[in-house]
């Protein structure tokens, strides 16, 4: 079987984590796909940075555009970021091509993820964003395939790993806000704007990403009722810990007689509860299937390996054929959410 091709655009955290991977494990992946995995072309902004990986085996491009549309590339990775701008054109020049699309985005689904799909659906091709929610855990692999036969009766969990790794050394350490906060961007887990994380947004994308597979209806992020940890101190999460709570940033989602609720909000959870046990970069999501009963997922929410690891298993199925509606059925199916406002915690 010929190798399939990939074209990666964005060589940061997650990029280089990719293509360590792919060079670290080739025969393991080649193995288990049935077919190598070859990098054909990159593409980031500054040719000449450092990135400590060795690219000089494949060819450079400075325009995304034009790296997704390349005859040698069979699959676009879409690793820059952002919801317009390079990340949209490159990710719709690809799609335009017929070429399948391999992303850690959510921002660029939450607000485009129903154009996207359609596009995606007339053109034969398919997008898959594993990477895109709670890093390595594979939630929607979970959503998708084994969970696929239940109604969903709610999704809920944390799901940024730098609010969760800011709160918890706040507590465990006494550290100051800013000191956490600079040790969370050296672990790689921060968003290029990191007001995406701390406001909640960043974790909305996700919990609507999550919301429009579990429940078949369309993405609708701006439905998402968001609430951040910018205004939570050190004194916050002590009286919160005298009473035996712990503070997360936790999402729900769930559909009610009055229609789908979205909210991502500081909460506080009891001590003993699975929840408050989740330290650092961490996080969890909690489904409820109707004849599933409930599943909680854990593990490394944000960084280079979970997050590499999240978007080879996309890829690793795409090798293999894998291939299923972006958002788990077809996009025409989508129903469009009735928003039910949800009292405050
Ligand atoms: P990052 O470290 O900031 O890297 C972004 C990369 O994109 C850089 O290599 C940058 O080039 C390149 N880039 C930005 N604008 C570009 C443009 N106009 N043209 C070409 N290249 C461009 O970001 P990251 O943390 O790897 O995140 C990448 C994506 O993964 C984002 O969508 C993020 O939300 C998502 N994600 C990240 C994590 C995580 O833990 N970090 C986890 C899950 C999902 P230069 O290096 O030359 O500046
Ligand atoms: N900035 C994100 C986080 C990266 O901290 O969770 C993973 O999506």
């Amino acid at each position: 079987t010929a190798p399939l091709r990939l074209g990666i655009a964005g060589l940061g955290t997650v990029g280089v984590g990719v293509v360590r991977l792919i060079q670290e494990e080739a025969a393991l992946i080649a193995a288990r796909a049935g077919r190598s995995i070859e990098i054909t072309a990159v593409s980031a902004r500054d040719r000449k940075k450092n990135r400590d990986v060795d690219l000089s085996g494949y060819a450079w491009e400075d325009d995304p555009v034009k790296l997704a549309q390349r005859p040698d590339v069979d699959v676009f990775v879409e690793l820059m970021g952002g919801d317009s701008g390079p990340a949209k054109a490159a990710t719709e020049a690809a799609i335009a091509a017929g070429k399948d699309v391999v992303t850690a985005n959510k921002a660029l689904l939450a607000h485009h993820g129903q154009a996207l799909a359609e596009a995606a659906e007339a053109a034969g091709a398919v997008i898959r964003f594993e990477a895109a929610v709670a890093g390595g855990i594979p939630v929607i692999k979970a959503l998708m395939e084994g969970l696929g036969a239940n109604r969903i009766k709610r999704v809920m969990g944390v799901m940024n790993g730098t609010c969760n790794y800011i709160l918890t050394r706040m507590e465990s350490a006494g550290l100051p806000y800013e000191t956490v906060f600079e040790e969370a961007r050296s672990l790689g887990y921060l968003e290029a704007d990191p007001s995406l994380d701390v406001d909640g947004i960043d974790a909305g994308h996700k919990l609507s990403l999550l919301a429009s597979i579990a429940f078949g209806t369309r993405v609708s992020f701006d439905a998402v009722e968001l609430e951040g940890i910018g205004r939570i101190d050190i004194a916050d999460i002590r009286y919160a810990g005298d009473m035996g709570y712990r503070i997360k940033l936790l999402g729900v989602a769930q559909t009610t007689g009055r229609g789908l609720e979205q909210r991502m909000s500081p909460c506080l959870v009891p001590v003993e509860s699975p929840l408050a046990q989740l330290n650092g970069g961490t996080n969890m999501v909690i489904i409820e299937g109707a004849a599933s009963g409930q599943i909680v997922l854990r593990g490394a929410g944000a960084g280079e390996g979970p997050t590499a690891s999240a978007v080879m298993g996309d890829v690793l199925d795409l090798a293999r054929g894998v291939r299923y509606p972006v958002f788990g059925q077809p996009a025409s199916t989508l129903a469009e959410p009735v928003a039910a406002s949800v009292a405050a915690p």
